[in-house]
């Protein structure tokens, strides 16, 4: 073997399985940073165990939640050395890496969960993962979370001009800090498990993520209001190391693959539900107030935001800002 992963020798009586290099336990780390019961933890949790059966446990996916190995940035590096052997990382993050998954951060993008399911299965999908693999990075699968909506402790928010002076956490990201930016915010990066402490310290005003983010961490808790904007997707890409990935017997590979594609398939549809039930459960708390953007509401933020296109367009790629435009039809 060439020494790249984790093995642990347990069956040395199974000659054929010896020559298939299936006698061999792979034992998969798979980190991600928000909580287990969120689309992202269940999913996860489910592909081991999809991995355990199909396999007869000779691949053990063990997951590791809440950022309790790595933070979301810490994670590519990690991956990059073999500390873990996958990640799902949000596409905001992804930017750091790679300029083209910009994309996926322009505000107002997709205006429904269908147009980014085109984008996930189209053109863009493919550019986007053909682009990473570059890096050597193995693009698994995307999964599904929802679309992120704004909150904060200092006003209701519904034109552009009510973030104006309010201080935002965000994802690492320079789209994502272009767009508050321009609206005459002031973006703050932090991790996802600091939210909760910088937002109950009043040291940010506000943050944005999704609903199930959002109730599983408790940050409404913290925040007086909350605006259903829609104004981005979260969503993630299921990461590998090529490297690590070649390593791995066909068999294996193939029971990877297929466990991947029956989650994927099953969190599309979960992924909503659980949303929807999140914000049932944020209303219902009664410590928000929630205001939802309607259509002319969208239309002038999209509006406002437009210098946020002219400045990523190029960078993006006119490949893939072309199959923006056509999705946006
Ligand atoms: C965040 O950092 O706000 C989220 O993207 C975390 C995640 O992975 O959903």
């Amino acid at each position: 073997h060439i020494g790249f992963g984790i093995h642990i020798n347990s069956d040395p009586t199974a000659v054929d399985k010896e020559i298939e290099g299936l006698n061999e336990k792979y034992v998969l780390k798979f980190s991600h940073v928000v909580a287990e019961n969120t689309p992202k933890g269940i999913a996860a949790s489910m592909f081991a165990e999809l991995v355990r059966e199909k396999t007869d446990g000779w691949v053990d996916v063990q997951v590791f939640p809440n950022g309790i190995l790595y933070e979301a940035q810490e994670e590519f590096d990690a991956l990059m050395k073999n500390e873990v052997q996958m990640i799902a990382p949000a596409f905001s993050e992804i930017t750091v890496h790679d300029s083209k998954w910009k994309v996926m951060d322009l505000p107002f993008v997709f205006d429904s969960e269908e147009k980014v399911m085109e984008a996930f299965d189209g053109k863009i999908g493919e550019l986007l993962f053909e682009s990473i693999e570059k890096q050597g990075y193995k693009g698994m699968a995307y999964w599904d979370n929802s679309f992120k909506q704004i909150t904060n402790n200092t006003r209701p928010i519904i034109e552009p001009d009510d973030v104006d002076g309010m201080s935002f956490r965000v994802m690492p990201s320079e789209v994502l800090m272009d767009t508050y930016r321009t609206l005459g915010a002031r973006p703050r990066v932090y991790s996802f498990n600091e939210v909760y402490e910088i937002l109950s310290d009043g040291i940010v005003d506000g943050t944005e993520n999704t609903l199930s983010n959002i109730y599983s961490k408790g940050f409404h808790q913290k925040q007086k209001y909350m605006t259903i904007s829609n104004h981005n997707y979260l969503g993630y890409a299921v990461l590998m190391n090529d490297k690590y990935w070649s390593t791995l017997p066909v068999e294996h590979q193939e029971n990877i693959n297929q466990a991947m594609k029956e989650v994927t398939r099953w969190l599309r549809l979960y992924a909503k539900t659980h949303n929807a039930e999140m914000l049932d459960r944020i209303d219902a708390s009664g410590l928000t107030t929630i205001h939802y953007l309607s259509v002319e509401e969208k239309e002038l933020w999209r509006e406002q935001l437009d210098p946020v296109y002219q400045k990523y367009a190029g960078t993006i790629g006119e490949e893939i800002m072309n199959e923006v435009y056509l999705n946006m039809k």
